[in-house]
C-alpha cells in the first residue's frame, strides 16, 4: 500500500474539514486501497475525509479499511453488525462526519471520484443543494451492459420519481451524490432507510424544494467482486412509494413478508387440494391423518415458495446468495418456522378435531404461524444472526 505524502497530510489535519465521502461496503475488499489514491489524487487542495460503511464483510472489508486508516487518518471505518442494507449504510455514514458537505458514491470503482471537486463547486456555490451524477444525463455513457432493465425502466422509473420528488432526475436511482449535511440532518429521523433508493428517499423526504444539479457520469464496469443489488428499479419504486405512503401504518417489510405469505396460501391450498383428491382416491384411512399430512406437506412446499421470494424481494438489501448461504438459509427459515408449522398444523388439527371444515381449519393456522415466522426469521435467517 502507498503511503500518502505527509505535507498532504498535515495539511488535511489542519485545515477545516470540507468533505466527507461515505463509502459503504460489503465484501469490497480487493477495492479499498486503489480507491482511497483516486480519492486522494482527484481531490487534491480539498480537506476532505472518507467513511467505509461496512456490514460486517465476511471478506475482511472492514480489516483492511482500518489497515488503511493507520496510515491515513483522512480515512474511517463505521464497522456495523448485525445490519445489512446500503440505505441505511449511508445515512448513518452521513451522520458519522463533522463535515458540511457528505457525498456517498460505491466503493467497487463504478463511480469517477473526479467529478468530486465539480459537484462540490456547484453545492459550495450556494447554486445547489443536491448534486447529483447521473447515468443518463446528456453525455453519460455506462460500460454495465449486463443490467439492461435499468436502461429500459428509466422512463417509468423517472415519471413515477417526478411525481414523487416534484424534481425532474435523469437518474433517480443514482447511487452517487452530493449534499449539505444539515440539509440530510434536518430531515435524518423521517428518512425510510429501507432498500437502495436513497437519494429518492432524501429527495421525496425533504419537504423545502432542493435545487439539483446533474453531472454527466461514465458509469464504469464494476473492478472486483460482485454486484448485491439486483432488485429491479420497478420494484424497488413501488416498494418506495408503499414505503412513503404506507409504510408508517404497516411497515414496508412486513407488508412484503404478508403479501408473499399470502401467495404461499394459494400454493399451500394448491397442494393441500391436490394431495386430498389423490390421497382421496388412494388411501383409505383416516380422514383426520390424511388432512395432517396434507397439511403437512403443504406447509413445507409454501414454507419454500416464501422463503425463496422472501430472500429475493422482501430481503433483497440483505439477500443469501450461493449454493451454501442459502441452504444455510432455507434451514434456519425452516428451523424457525418450524415453531409456527407446529403451531399451524396444531391449531389446524384441532379445529378439524372440533367439526371446522378444513379449509378455514387450514386458513387459521397458517395466520397463527405466519406472526411467528415473520417474527423469527426477520431476526434468525435475514436479521442479526442471518449475516
Ligand atoms: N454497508 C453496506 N451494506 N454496503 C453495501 C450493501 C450493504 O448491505 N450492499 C451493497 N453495498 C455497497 C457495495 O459494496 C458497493 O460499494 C455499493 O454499496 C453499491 O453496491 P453494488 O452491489 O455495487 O450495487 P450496483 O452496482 O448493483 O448498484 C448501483 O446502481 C444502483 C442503481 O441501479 C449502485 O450505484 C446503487 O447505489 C444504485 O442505486
Ligand atoms: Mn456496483
Amino acid at each position: 500500500m502507498s503511503h500518502p505524502d505527509l505535507a498532504v497530510l498535515a495539511d488535511a489535519v489542519a485545515r477545516p474539514l470540507e468533505l466527507a465521502i461515505v463509502l459503504p461496503t460489503f465484501n469490497e475488499r480487493g477495492n479499498l486501497a486503489t480507491l482511497v489514491e483516486r480519492l486522494d489524487k482527484a481531490l487534491a487542495g480539498i480537506a476532505w475525509e472518507a467513511i467505509f460503511v461496512d456490514d460486517n464483510s465476511p471478506d475482511g472489508t472492514s480489516d483492511e479499511a482500518r489497515k488503511i486508516s493507520q496510515n491515513d487518518r483522512r480515512v474511517r471505518v463505521l464497522h456495523r453488525i448485525g445490519r445489512r442494507g446500503l440505505a441505511s449504510a449511508a445515512i448513518e455514514g452521513m451522520m458519522a462526519t463533522a463535515a458540511p458537505v457528505v457525498a456517498v458514491m460505491d466503493a467497487d470503482h463504478q463511480h469517477d471520484p473526479a467529478l468530486l471537486p465539480g459537484m462540490l463547486e456547484a453545492i459550495t456555490s450556494g447554486e445547489y443543494d443536491v448534486a447529483v451524477a447521473s447515468r443518463f444525463a446528456e453525455g453519460a455513457s455506462t460500460e454495465e451492459w449486463g443490467r439492461p432493465d435499468r436502461v429500459k425502466a428509466s422512463n417509468l422509473a423517472n415519471a413515477i420519481a417526478r411525481k414523487v420528488t416534484g424534481v425532474e432526475l435523469s437518474d433517480p436511482m443514482s447511487g452517487y451524490f452530493m449534499l449539505r449535511a444539515e440539509t440530510l440532518r434536518a430531515d435524518a429521523h423521517r428518512l425510510s432507510g429501507v432498500g437502495f433508493k436513497i437519494l429518492l428517499d432524501i429527495l421525496a423526504t425533504v419537504d423545502q424544494p432542493l435545487r439539483v444539479k446533474e453531472v454527466p457520469m461514465n458509469f464504469a464496469a464494476r473492478s472486483e467482486g460482485e454486484s448485491k443489488l439486483d432488485r429491479t428499479v420497478v420494484f424497488e419504486f413501488l416498494v418506495g412509494l408503499y414505503d412513503k405512503w404506507l409504510g408508517r401504518i404497516i411497515p414496508t417489510r412486513f407488508a412484503l413478508f404478508g403479501t408473499i405469505g399470502a401467495m404461499g396460501v394459494v400454493v399451500h391450498m394448491a397442494v393441500l387440494s391436490a394431495f386430498l383428491t389423490m390421497a382421496g382416491q388412494t388411501l383409505h384411512g383416516n380422514v383426520v391423518t390424511e388432512f395432517e399430512l396434507g397439511q403437512t406437506l403443504a406447509a413445507v412446499v409454501a414454507m419454500t415458495f416464501n422463503f425463496f421470494l422472501n430472500n429475493a424481494l422482501t430481503y433483497a438489501d440483505k439477500r443469501l446468495t450461493g449454493f451454501a448461504a442459502l441452504t444455510r438459509g432455507w434451514i434456519k427459515f425452516g428451523v424457525t418456522c418450524s415453531v409456527g408449522l407446529l403451531a399451524n398444523v396444531g391449531v389446524a388439527a384441532v379445529l378439524v378435531r372440533f367439526g371446522f371444515h378444513e379449509y378455514p381449519a387450514a386458513l387459521a393456522g397458517i395466520v397463527i404461524g405466519s406472526v411467528w415466522n415473520f417474527a423469527l426469521s426477520s431476526k434468525f435467517v435475514w436479521g442479526r444472526y442471518g449475516n
